[in-house]
Order: C-alpha cells, then structure tokens, then sequence
C-alpha cells in the first residue's frame, strides 16, 4: 500500500476567526502545523504518495509541502543549517498530490474525489482533526490488519456515552485478534438513544479501491451529505469489517480544548522545551489552587 487521502476541504468553523484566511489545518501544534503530523504519519507507515482533498482557499498547504528557494537561500546565507534542513525535508517526505472538493457534499464525497488518483489499489483515509500520537505505529497495525483480513479497517475509539453524537457509532462483535473487533453495522452521528455502542469511527480508515464503487452507490444521508460512515455501513452489512481499537494517545484538534491538549502534551516532550514548559506550568497550577 502506497497512497493515502486527506479530506481537508472543510471550512474550520470551529476555530474562526484565525481560520477565515488560514486553513485549520495550518494552525500550528508547537511549531508544525496539525497537517505535518498527519503527513508524517503516512510517510512513516510507507505510504508516500498524498493525495490533499482540498477546497477554495486551502493551497497553503500545498505551499507548506513545496520547495521554498527564497527562503532557502536566506537561510543559506545566515547559517541557519536546522532551519534550512527542516523546510527542505518538508518536499522530500512524501510526493504530494492535490484534488478539490468543488461543493461540499460531505466526507463520503471527498473520499470520492480521490477514485480517479487511487484507482483499485488500497489506500488509507486520514482525517486531519485526529492526530494520533506520533511515537506509535498505530497506522501500521491498521495496514496490517487490512493485509491479513482484505476487508475495510476503521480507528475505533471508546468515547464518553455523551459524546456519540459526534461520531460514526459500531455496532460489534469479537475480533479475531486482540485490540480488534469485528463491526456489523455503524450509524453516523446517532442520538445517545440510538447509539448501538460508545465506540467509534475516529478519522484513520484502510480501504480496498472497490470502497469507491460502494461510495458512488451511496446516498445522502445525516446532513444531506454522502457519509463515508454509510458506504462503510453498506460493506458491513455484506461482511463484518474490522474496527482496531485506539489504545494510544490522540487528540481532536478540530477541537478547541483538544487542540490545547495536543499543544501542552506534544510541547512537553520536545527537548529544550518541555523542562521549561512544565516547571511553568507546576507554577501557573499551583498560583490557581490547582
Ligand atoms: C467524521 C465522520 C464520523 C467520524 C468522525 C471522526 O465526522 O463522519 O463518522 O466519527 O469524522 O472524527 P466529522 O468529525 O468530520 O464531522
């Protein structure tokens, strides 16, 4: 498996008004935006040709991933050597490639703007709010349970009960393996009534090419949008397909509370930050009672 996808068409409402001109997926976490870890994470499962869904104003992340000469040069000239090496390995990490989303139609049409790029090969799908930490192979794992299955894989997490409303719910039985299970059925953004269970699809999928002819058969659904969840929900029903549970740290940043998370926690354990970070923060917690 080589490609990946990355629908990053959304508008980031969430995060306006730093996101009127600045895609969401710019904001930086530390100093990287959130889309390099995501990038990263495909480039370190061996997945080296990135496809970026993207929309009307969104090209500053095709920028981010390009040479930059002018740049470059100026920190050439003043010696600024880990500078210099850290924006040019940005254009050898992976070989990008970019389609748009002309409408809105909803995650299950922007997947399906990639059928013409991925073709019949498998492929990953990566959502670019969840960054799934970055000193774990969980990709990997995903990979390998699509190699030794051939059916569709999903990130599956175990979310408070009031937070289902906000995702893609499975219902399931026992995986084959440790850490998986086998889903019969998923029901996108359920009611807490109608959720089946509390764990859900979180934005890592492994898909067979044949996803796309499931996704062009997919009708509208929640929103009036073409769901990934309901084309996932169709093969489910054909044959169970299997959910890797996220046992590892991950963060929402299309959240705000989760974007300062992964800030704090990826901050902390950066050398020659994270010491000085935490002695801050013991003193800002214990200033508020904390
Ligand atoms: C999407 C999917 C949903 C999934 C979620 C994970 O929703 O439609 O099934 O649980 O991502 O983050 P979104 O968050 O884009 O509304």
């Amino acid at each position: 498996m080589r490609k990946a996808v990355l629908p990053v068409a959304g508008l980031g409402t969430r995060f306006l008004p730093a996101t009127k001109t600045i895609p969401k997926e710019m904001l930086p976490v530390v100093d990287k935006p959130a889309v390099q870890y995501i990038v990263e994470e495909c480039a370190r499962a061996g997945l080296d040709d990135v496809l970026l869904v993207t929309s009307t104003g969104k090209a500053a992340m095709e920028d981010h991933f390009d040479r930059r000469l002018d740049l470059e040069a100026a920190l050439a000239d003043k010696g600024k050597d880990d500078d210099l090496a850290a924006v040019r390995e940005l254009a050898e990490l992976v070989t990008l490639h970019a389609v748009r989303q002309p409408v809105p139609l909803g995650l299950g049409h922007a997947v399906l703007m990639a059928a013409e790029h991925v073709g019949d090969e498998s492929f990953a799908v990566l959502l670019g709010d969840d960054i799934i930490d970055p000193e774990e192979a969980f990709l990997e794992r995903m990979i390998a349970a699509h190699e030794r299955t051939g059916r569709p894989v999903v990130a599956l997490l175990e979310v408070p009960w009031e937070q289902v409303s906000l995702y893609g719910s499975a219902t399931v039985a026992p995986g084959e393996v440790d850490g998986e299970y086998l889903i019969t059925d998923l029901i996108e953004k359920p009611t807490r009534e109608e959720a089946p269970s509390n764990l859900c699809v979180i934005g890592r999928y492994v898909l067979p090419g044949s996803a796309f002819d499931v996704l062009r058969r997919t009708p509208p659904g929640r929103g009036d949008e073409i769901q990934l969840t309901d084309a996932l929900k169709i093969m489910a029903h054909e044959e169970p397909i299997v959910g890797v549970v996220v046992d590892v740290p991950r963060f929402d940043t299309g959240d705000k509370l989760g974007y300062l998370q992964a800030c704090v926690e990826l901050a902390a354990r950066r050398e020659g930050l994270g010491p000085d970070l935490l002695a801050w923060l013991r003193g800002f917690l214990a200033e508020h009672g904390a």
